[in-house]
């Protein structure tokens, strides 16, 4: 297990976790990565741990540069286990360590472990120095949890950015400008659609806060590691937490005897004759977490579900609870379905949406099998309706 060097006395000790692939009901299909950096000064510093079963992983890496025992300082960016797990292990072999986090970070960490460590919390505006390098701390909250904080280090020009700024991607490469960047900003903006969206607020400001800071190096706790071009992942963020859609589209159903699948498609149809881009996402077939993904970047949410036992397709339920906690802004929805004879499903859909603030078109339900005339009035209802929106 090699550290990898990232600056002078600044190096990687994380781990790679090939195997994940459900991270809370996020599809990781790449697996994932937690960073942990160790700098090596009069005192030595450790940011960040790793997920609990990875201790042996970070243990190894940091035994490459130092004893751990002789750790001096842990800054914890952040009490998520994904980050916080390895701590107790580790405060184990270095129990006089100080550990500097925020007061919500203080009291998270205390709530989990139930240790009473040389907790310092710190704020925004205050600094550590610990030899030739010095910290200084931006507390982010809500990006992700209450407690989350960034930690710049100005003599590297380094950002410790925690969970923004990150992919769940593992890899044998450290650096961003060792993959595709195609591949990077696919896997970013899935992390933002599905951890960081309903922040948008929140991630604006920490944009903020951190844009007088002289950043050459963005290291996350997930993935990748900026250190060059960090304007592009930065940019990526400005866009995405705008919270200002492109006029595109998804189309999401799940369907029975295809009657709902033949709207999909025939709304499909429309959007594109619309000019509108439009991604089919047949829940049959599509994780829930791709979808995001689509919704990131699209003003137009139309969602279809057939009526099942008065009520809607579980896979559809599934669904529009992920979106509605996910909270996308200044969407558009529209929803639409076959029925049998209750035909309640389009009603559900229409008022799971609009109770997640978003604005509706006219749903559209159609008995048993659609027909040509009623697809037609589909399409010019659909073509119509998104028109006015762009
Ligand atoms: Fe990567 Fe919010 O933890």
């Amino acid at each position: 297990m090699k550290a990898v060097k990232v600056a002078e006395n600044i190096w990687w000790v994380g781990a790679v976790d090939w195997d994940t692939r459900n991270f809370h009901g996020y599809s990781t299909a790449r697996g994932s990565s937690y960073n942990a950096y160790l700098i090596a000064d009069d005192k030595i510093t450790l940011i960040d741990t790793v997920k609990a079963p990875f201790f042996d992983e970070m243990k190894a890496r940091i035994s490459e540069i130092v004893d751990p025992s002789k750790i001096d300082v842990v800054i914890s960016n952040h009490v998520e286990m994904d980050h916080s797990g390895s701590l107790p292990q580790l405060m184990k072999l270095t129990p006089g360590a100080a550990v500097y986090t925020s007061p919500q970070g203080e009291k998270g960490l205390r709530a989990h472990y139930k240790e009473d460590w040389d907790f310092h919390a710190v704020k925004t505006g205050d600094s550590l120095r610990i030899g030739k390098h010095s910290f200084s701390f931006v507390g982010t909250p809500m990006v992700h949890w209450p407690d989350n904080m960034l930690t710049y280090c100005p003599e590297a020009k380094m950002l410790f950015s925690n969970d923004a700024f990150g992919e769940h991607m593992a890899s044998a490469e450290r650096f961003a400008d060792e993959v595709p960047l195609g591949v990077v900003e696919e896997e970013a903006a899935k992390y933002y659609a599905n951890i960081v969206m309903p922040y948008g607020a929140q991630t604006q400001k920490a944009l903020a806060d951190a844009a007088g800071l002289d950043i050459s190096v963005i290291a996350p706790s997930h993935g990748l590691i900026w250190r060059r071009d960090v304007g592009t992942v930065v940019g990526w963020y400005q866009k995405w937490s705008a919270d200002q859609p492109e006029n595109r589209a998804v189309v999401v159903y799940d369907s029975m005897w295809h009657s709902t699948e033949t709207m999909a498609l025939r709304i499909g149809d429309a959007l594109e004759h619309a000019g509108v881009p439009a991604r089919m996402c047949n829940l049959k077939t599509t994780h829930i977490s791709d979808i995001m993904t689509g919704v990131l970047n699209s003003k137009f949410v139309f969602v279809g579900s057939p009526t099942l036992n008065n009520g809607i397709m579980p896979p559809v339920a599934q669904f529009l609870t992920y979106l509605s906690g996910l909270a996308p802004k200044n969407r558009v929805g529209f929803a639409f379905g076959s029925y049998g004879w209750g035909g309640q499903s389009v009603g559900i859909v229409d008022k799971i949406m609009r109770e997640a603030g978003m604005r509706m078109l006219d749903s559209v339900r159609i008995q048993y099998i659609p027909d040509e005339e009623q697809l037609n009035a589909l399409s010019e209802h659909v073509r119509q309706g998104v028109q006015a929106f762009i």
